[in-house]
């Protein structure tokens, strides 16, 4: 028979390597992945079952929510409040964090940030999509509800983070700090196994990422960077190749695996960028970091070191190869 390590087995080793863990992780991966289960059921279904398009609501951000928003951000919610060891959740899909109430929860050591669904523009017409999530201990004494202190935490003090990508086959990447590992979810016998064990990204690439719709609207040191990108030059394999898929996960993944930069600069519609640092840069840029890549939010600027003021904050975010990071951070240190 073949041998295949499941997700939970792997966690389970993990926990073993760290004698004073006490499983609560353990439990919380498990309500994560019970969840992303359920979503692959429905975004499989989606052109069949009456969930694409939009909802008849907006999220806090003022964006149209498509129905699998809401469903997604319902389903994580509820498998996160199940198991009594996460005492609260923000999500993207939500204006306010959300407290979990139960004595259970109350006892929880853990809050978790998300974006239930990424890319969700992309869902009606069948192309990936992706949960992120972010896993901090929170700072308030345990036994009390949660509070916003718990969640306006620099990405630096995350305890965990990964993604789900519902692509051409559902894939849960994920880090504690300690390398990047990625599943590939067998649905004849509902498991995800190990298929892309520590995974690191090339320290160069030749693939670039953005919406490229935007250029006029970009900062003068990020333009030059793309027209360097564009320049023919044999030694460096440029002109490089372009690749956006509009789901930060999907190009994420994508990059991670082939080596490459993605960058969602500041622009006219977002002058502050338009990912969100809680839900999005963060839990990317410390996966980057354990895969042996850099993200910035400008020269100097580690994502990981920005200290949140506020939930739905956004930053602009260049993450991917370290060797394409630090070119780009020469061109805007020049340029701007
Ligand atoms: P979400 O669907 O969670 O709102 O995220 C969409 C994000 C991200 O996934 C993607 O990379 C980016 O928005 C695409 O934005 P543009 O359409 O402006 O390129
Ligand atoms: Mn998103
Ligand atoms: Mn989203």
């Amino acid at each position: 028979m073949e041998i295949i390590k499941t997700l939970g087995e792997f966690i389970i080793d993990r926990q073993m390597e760290y004698p004073d863990a006490s499983g609560e992780l353990t439990s919380l991966f498990s309500s994560i992945r019970l969840a992303a289960k359920i979503l692959h059921r429905e975004i499989n279904k989606a052109g069949l079952a009456d969930i694409t398009g939009a909802a008849s609501s907006e999220n806090v951000q003022g964006e149209q929510q498509q129905k699998l928003d809401v469903f997604a951000n319902e389903r994580f919610i509820s498998a996160l409040a199940q198991r009594g060891v996460v005492c609260g959740i923000a999500s993207e899909e939500e204006e306010q964090f959300v407290k979990f109430e139960e004595t259970k929860n109350l006892d929880g050591k853990y809050v978790v940030l998300m974006d239930p669904l990424d890319g969700s523009s992309n869902i009606d017409v069948n192309v990936s999509v992706g949960t992120i999530f972010s896993v901090y201990r929170r700072v308030s004494p345990v036994g009390s509800h949660v509070t916003e202190e718990d969640f306006l935490q620099p990405g630096n003090k995350q305890v965990a983070a990964g993604y789900v990508i519902y692509g051409s086959s559902t894939m849960l990447v994920y880090s504690t700090g300690n390398g990047v590992n990625g599943f590939t979810y067998d649905s004849t016998i509902g498991v995800f196994a190990l298929s892309h064990p520590n995974l690191q990204i090339p320290k160069d690439g030749t693939i670039y990422s953005v919406n490229e719709g935007n250029y006029i609207h970009f900062p003068n040191g990020v333009k030059k960077y793309i027209k360097y990108c564009q320049e023919e030059d044999a030694d460096t394999q440029r002109p490089y190749t372009s690749r956006y898929i509009g789901s930060l996960v999907s190009d994420f993944h994508r990059n991670l695996i082939k080596g490459g930069l993605y960058l969602y600069p500041s622009s006219g519609r977002y002058p502050e960028g338009k990912l969100r640092l809680l839900y999005e840069c963060n839990p990317m840029a410390f996966l980057i970091e354990a895969a042996g890549g850099k993200a910035i939010a400008s020269p100097g600027q580690r994502i990981l070191d920005i200290e949140p003021t506020k939930l739905h904050q956004r930053c602009p975010l260049f993450v991917g190869s370290p060797n394409m990071v630090d070119k780009l951070e020469q061109f805007i240190t020049e340029f701007e």
